[in-house]
């Protein structure tokens, strides 16, 4: 244990041992090479538009969730050039279900502004990915690493986990005073200039390993960690106390009414306005109260006797990073030459629900709208 004192300070790089933070890259590489994953579908590539795109849906996603979408936008989109091209919906459409969706439309927009301001090439080094939309710090430094062999600092969320048990470093590390700790320290770490290009990106892949890996979240195999001897949080059988939780706060709860207006095996779908939550995604009129919903079943054409005679079905509650969302949704059946267009400000269709799929619906929506598929067709 390096600690002198038992403040929650995060220690300054100089606290930690010399032979650690020196041999860190040479022992991580060598476990990568041999212990590490090296058959992910982005991997073995140096195609920056292939790595870019992994990077981007990785974020905040498992690796196994990803893979399939990762296929089927590269089968659609084989290039930079042709994502640039795509319309907006498509892009969305082809995105549902992965959630985050700004990262989508950041997605694209980097995509046209390699396509128009960078003749179609991604930017070699972390300053300049950086500038494009949707490219943080850690993201743009896995990219030059893996496609440029660049020795670049990256930090997600899951070397935070890895460096804090390792070096101990305390605090919860979403604040910012413990994070610049943490980048100061991953910076000390990354390997001597001597390095190859295969070196680098072992390294860095290394990093998301391990704490992919051995050292998740919940139960880490420190048995077979490579850093086990040296390790803060095993040494001290704190693995899970560190890295420190975020500080209990509570996330508010709001509530939504949807409407689902069905004709026959028909549901509509209203676009939602660009930006904020969902933005630019096909989901269901919505509304602040279910009053305010009647009386917008009413100005899509449904009488009123049909808006009282709605069927039930079940609420959901969907999680975000900052609020919880209550949704409760009502089913009203009326036929669809009844509805004027005019009652909503976005754009409107009727889609059978067989066809959902065609359209970027949000996933806590589609799992509603999922509850319809059984009785209806
Ligand atoms: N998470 C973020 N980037 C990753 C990568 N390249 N491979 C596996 N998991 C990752």
């Amino acid at each position: 244990m390096y600690r002198t004192s038992s403040t929650s300070a995060p220690l300054p790089v100089d606290a930690y041992p010399a032979e650690l933070l020196t041999n860190f890259a040479p022992r991580l590489i060598a476990w990568q090479r041999e212990h590490g994953r090296h058959d992910l579908p982005w991997q073995n590539t140096r195609d920056p538009y292939r790595i870019w795109l992994s990077e981007i849906m990785l974020q905040q996603t498992q690796v196994s969730t990803v893979i399939p979408y990762y296929a089927r936008f590269l089968e659609r989109f084989p290039t930079v050039e042709a994502l640039a091209a795509a319309p907006d919906d498509d892009v969305m459409a082809l995105w549902a279900g992965l959630g985050y969706y700004s990262r989508a439309r950041n997605l694209h927009r980097c995509a046209q502004v390699v396509a128009e301001a960078h003749g179609g090439k991604f930017p070699s080094t972390v300053e300049a990915l950086a500038e494009l939309p949707g490219i943080g710090r850690s993201t743009a430094a896995a990219i030059a690493s893996f496609a440029f062999g660049a020795r670049a600092t990256i930090l997600d969320g899951n070397v935070k986990r890895v460096l804090a048990r390792v070096f101990g470093v305390e605090g919860f590390p979403g604040e910012k005073r413990v994070e610049n700790v943490m980048w100061t320290l991953a910076g000390s770490l990354v390997p001597a200039s001597s390095a190859s290009d295969a070196d680098v990106s072992a390294y860095t892949q290394g990093l998301m390993d391990l704490g992919a890996t051995l050292c998740g979240r919940g139960k880490p195999d420190c048995e077979r960690c490579p850093f086990a001897a040296d390790c803060v949080a095993r040494t001290t059988g704190r693995q899970r106390q560190l890295p420190a939780a975020r500080p209990k706060k509570t996330v508010p709860t709001r509530r939504t009414w949807m409407l689902v207006l069905l004709d026959g095996d028909a549901v509509m779908l209203e676009k939602r306005p660009p930006s904020g939550i969902w933005g630019g995604l096909w989901s269901l009129p919505e509304a602040a109260d279910e009053a305010a919903l009647a009386g917008r079943a009413q100005a899509f054409g449904a009488s009123r006797e049909r808006t009282a005679a709605r069927s039930a079905l079940a609420s959901l509650t969907h999680t975000f990073t900052h609020f919880k969302l209550d949704i409760e949704p009502r089913v009203v059946e009326m036929p669809r030459a009844a509805a004027p267009l005019e009652a909503s400000d976005g754009q409107t269709a009727w889609v059978p629900l067989r066809e959902i799929d065609a359209y970027g619906v949000p996933a806590p929506v589609r799992k509603l709208l999922d509850g319809l598929r059984g009785p209806l067709i």
